[in-house]
């Protein structure tokens, strides 16, 4: 027979179908008229279907009358047109019980749990609406992510994971060893590195930048789509220790193109999340964040913000508002400046550039005033910075004093300093925060919730 999910059981023209769906059951409710309706989701869409199992099934009795929230089912039958508040329902021929889901001990019971409950049961959540919808549209995103860039014949790279070189330069790599740590090799006092797998230290990599910047100096535009770890220690809403990162990296590109491009980005995902996923879409809006979907619309319909970093430091001092920390020019701004910004002073997503040199990593390009440097990051409402970027320092000579001032060693980016000593040219890429993104899209309050097995510091459980 032929098995359809219940997305397409679900549709009008389906109607005089004979069908087989497997699924979960979600309820069951007994009528007195002798039957009983069952509903069932298979995570092709939010909504369930309405599946009626007549008391006339020869294990009416022994099984359907036991199912209960969890269990699997096949059932075959006809799409009928359904008198309730759905269009379809289909009447059941048969009820094939695959599998219980003892009620006594399945914890996703008919009440609402917490988001922090069901962190504990992540082999489950995704089974309730709103991992459900997380999944779809999260799925959804890094369709357009692939959509956007292969039609713009961006050629798409693998960084590696494992690498030898800090990127940020911010200290926080995660270790890769086969050393034994009860027993470390030594010379000269120092842990004897030569001695381990790659001969020297090595680490998981928080950025594919570098590497794709190789790639983009021959052949153009290119992006990475990857895993990358910061072993930072911060626990907050927006921090996980393992995310996904999109990197396009563009040779010919200055950064006010590199803006341009972070912003059609954007736009187009935000456009295709609305086209494809309103059915999850709305849910949020009715559940999790009530802007959900308006929020989506006016992105995808407004001209960004940009602002340099110094008149954003001018609006903030200026603004009267009371920070937690104080605004001054030459320290980075906290994540209540960048909302204050997107959130209240322009409410719409505003792009910030040349930020100054010291704190910002070695490879962004110096500008003329020898103060900022050619960064940009875009912030947004509800997450602040979910894009991160620049012009990259083409010039030989001021990338390495560059990386002298930041404690860097050249000689250890020999293949990256050659990049500018063969045929060099401006070029420019931007870093962007998988996590953040479907955050930004579905309103939920905490990244964790947006991944499906978040890794945060003391956690790292299935
Ligand atoms: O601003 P970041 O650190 O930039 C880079 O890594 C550059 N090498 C990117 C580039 O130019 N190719 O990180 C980029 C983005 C941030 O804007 C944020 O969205 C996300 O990555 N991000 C995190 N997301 C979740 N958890 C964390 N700990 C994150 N750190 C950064
Ligand atoms: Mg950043």
């Amino acid at each position: 027979m032929n098995k359809v999910s219940v997305r397409q059981a679900r549709q009008k023209a389906m109607i005089g179908q004979q069908v087989c769906l497997q699924g979960w059951i979600r309820t069951r409710r007994d009528s007195k008229g002798g039957f009983s309706f069952l509903e069932i989701n298979d995570g092709s869409c939010l909504a369930n279907l309405q599946v009626i199992a007549d008391a006339d099934l020869p294990n009416y009795e022994a099984d359907v009358k036991k199912l209960s929230a969890g269990c699997s089912v096949t059932i075959e039958g006809e799409v009928k047109e359904s008198g309730g508040k759905q269009e379809t329902e289909v009447l059941a021929a048969s009820v094939e019980l695959v599998g219980w889901a003892d009620p006594e001990l399945f914890p996703l019971q008919k009440k609402r749990h917490s988001f922090e409950k069901l962190r504990e049961w992540a082999h489950l959540r995704p089974r309730t609406n709103a991992f459900g919808a997380v999944a779809r549209v999260r799925n959804q995103i890094c369709k357009s992510i692939h959509d956007f860039f292969q039609e713009d014949n961006f050629l798409y790279v693998h960084t590696p994971v494992i690498t030898a070189s800090d990127c940020e330069g911010a200290g926080e790599m995660f270790r890769v060893t086969t050393l034994n740590l009860d027993e470390l090799p030594r010379h000269d006092g120092k842990i004897d590195f030569t001695q381990d797998f790659f001969d020297r230290p090595s680490y998981l990599t928080v950025s594919g930048q570098l590497e794709a910047e190789i790639y983009a100096t021959a052949l153009g535009k290119v992006y990475t789509f990857g895993p990358t770890f910061r072993a930072e220690n911060s626990n907050t809403s927006r921090h996980l220790s393992e995310f996904w990162m999109i990197e396009p990296e563009m040779a010919f590109f200055d950064l006010t193109d590199n803006m341009g491009l972070a912003e059609r980005f954007l736009k187009r995902i935000v456009s295709d999340v609305l086209a494809n996923c309103i059915e999850d879409m709305e849910f949020f809006a009715e559940r999790i964040e009530k802007t959900a979907v308006t929020r989506l619309e006016s992105l995808a319909n407004s001209e960004f913000v940009r602002l340099s970093y110094t008149d954003a430091v001018e609006k903030l001092t200026g603004s009267g508002e009371k920070f937690e920390f104080p605004v001054t020019w030459g320290q980075d701004l906290q994540s209540e400046h960048e909302r204050f910004l997107t959130e209240q002073e322009f409410s719409s997503p505003v792009i910030l550039y040349d930020y100054p040199r010291t704190i910002k990593p070695f490879y962004m390009r110096v500008n003329d005033d020898d103060k900022t440097v050619r960064a940009m990051d875009v912030l947004v409402p509800g997450v602040g910075e979910i894009i991160g970027g620049s012009q990259r320092e083409e010039r030989l000579d001021i990338l390495e004093s560059r990386m002298r001032d930041q404690d860097l060693t050249p000689e250890d980016y020999w293949w990256y300093l050659d990049l500018r000593r063969f045929g060099t040219v401006p070029h420019s890429g931007f870093g962007m925060g998988l996590e953040r993104v479907v955050q930004f899209v579905t309103g939920m309050a905490n990244i964790r919730d947006v991944i499906p097995f978040p890794r945060t510091p003391g956690n790292a459980e299935f």
